[in-house]
């Protein structure tokens, strides 16, 4: 089985779907791995460095039309899907909701899409589930960059020039992104607040020495796979009333809140943004589902009456090593799980729950009618 690893379409995206700690693996398993010249350049991975290991630099092209698993941190180009090797099977981030012309296209080829944010979050599945390892140092991320951009430090400092008071963080949606925000800025010394709609979570954020913010939107709940369930309009309208005050006292706003599918809620406008104080920032995790602050732009710092309102997109891509490496983790964790050690080959088995849940398209056939 040859498995090809190729870059990003995003020129942006400085991650890798290979490590070099972590291809041995594949190599010990039998499959031959080759890559695209150039795949590991945002991790400071040679292409030399990964022939010592044992793995083939190729171009691109001949990686898509040789793979018989073909790795990626995004999605591929309509042509490129045109380009595959006969009955291959590509695993991605396939930005699914966004993305959706691509699985005509897949259908078109005949080939096979594995979309990893479909991954199902099962315990068994959990070592492959790309939407947690890459939330987890988003989350991290969106702290530092808040924290460079704050004109005071984070901790309390009692020095001889003065008491330093720390910063006040509040971290509004706490899954996987919020729980490493809260983390990160209680490491660095903050206060730090949190609020979600999801009860059970106000456990987690006290077990991180945080503050949860009691607001009372009546009934809430959570879907089968943990996800948050989309709030009504009243209870939308609600909770940005009564998070305003928490707000406004706070030097640093990050906010992650999103429903898997949808848009992600709107929970922060221009009035509560209007009454911080000047210097504050606030950060917008959930802008590349559309975000949750009024104002907010994708890429950019934009200065709304002197607080900073940051909408930086893929954030797992700024710390790339990292984020590679559990990427890669999690391809492999996927692939060996269904590798058949007889045949050397991958088994798609339909009929298990993690493949199912995460196969888009299959030989030709979109499984997932909402893509259809
Ligand atoms: P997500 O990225 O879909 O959403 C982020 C957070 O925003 C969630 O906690 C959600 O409840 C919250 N949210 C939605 N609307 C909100 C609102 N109006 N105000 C405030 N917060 C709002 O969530 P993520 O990170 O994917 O995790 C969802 C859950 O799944 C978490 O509890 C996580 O621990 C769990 N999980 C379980 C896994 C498993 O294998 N069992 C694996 C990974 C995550």
């Amino acid at each position: 089985m040859i498995l090809g690893a190729i870059s990003s379409t995003d020129k942006k995206d400085l991650r890798s779907a290979i490590h070099p700690d972590t291809i041995k693996y594949l190599l010990d398993m039998g499959i031959e791995v080759i890559f695209e010249s150039g795949a590991g350049d945002g991790i400071s991975a040679t292409d030399s460095k990964f022939e010592k290991i044992g793995a083939k630099s190729k171009s691109r092209n001949d990686c898509i039309s040789s793979s018989d698993i073909l790795l990626s941190p995004g999605k591929l180009n309509d042509d490129e899907i045109m380009d595959m090797k006969n009955n291959s099977i590509f695993m991605g981030l396939l930005n699914p909701f966004t993305n959706r012309e691509q699985f005509q296209q897949f259908k078109k080829r005949g080939n096979t899409a594995i979309s990893m944010e479909f991954i199902p979050r099962i315990t068994r599945a959990q070592k492959m589930d790309v939407l947690s390892s890459q939330s987890n140092l988003a989350g991290y991320v969106a702290v530092i960059e808040s924290a460079k951009l704050l004109n005071a430090a984070l901790p309390m400092m009692m020095t001889a020039a003065g008491t330093l008071k720390p910063a006040n963080v509040f971290v509004i949606g706490v899954g996987v992104a919020g729980l490493q925000a809260i983390a990160t800025a209680k490491r660095l010394g903050a206060k730090v607040e949190a609020f979600d709609t999801r009860p059970i979570v106000e456990e987690q954020v006290k077990s991180l020495g945080a503050k949860f913010v009691k607001i009372d939107l009546g009934n809430t709940g959570e879907t089968s796979q943990g996800y948050a369930q989309e709030l009504t309009k009243e209870q939308l309208k609600l909770q940005k009333n009564l998070q305003a005050d928490v707000c406004k006292k706070s030097d640093i706003v990050i906010t992650t809140a999103q429903i898997f599918g949808k848009p992600a809620p709107k929970l922060i406008d221009l009035n509560t943004i209007k009454a911080m104080k000047e210097g504050s920032v606030v950060f917008d995790m959930a802008i590349e589902s559309g975000g949750n602050v009024e104002g907010s732009k994708i890429d950019s710092i934009e200065n709304i009456n002197g607080v900073n309102i940051v909408g930086f997109s893929n954030l797992p891509s700024y710390v790339s090593s990292h984020a590679s490496f559990a990427l890669s983790n999690n391809f492999i964790n996927l692939i060996s799980d269904f590798y058949d050690n007889e045949k050397k080959s991958f088994n798609l088995n339909l009929e298990d729950e993690i493949l199912q849940s995460a196969t888009v398209v299959s030989a030709g056939k979109i499984l997932k009618k909402e893509f259809d």
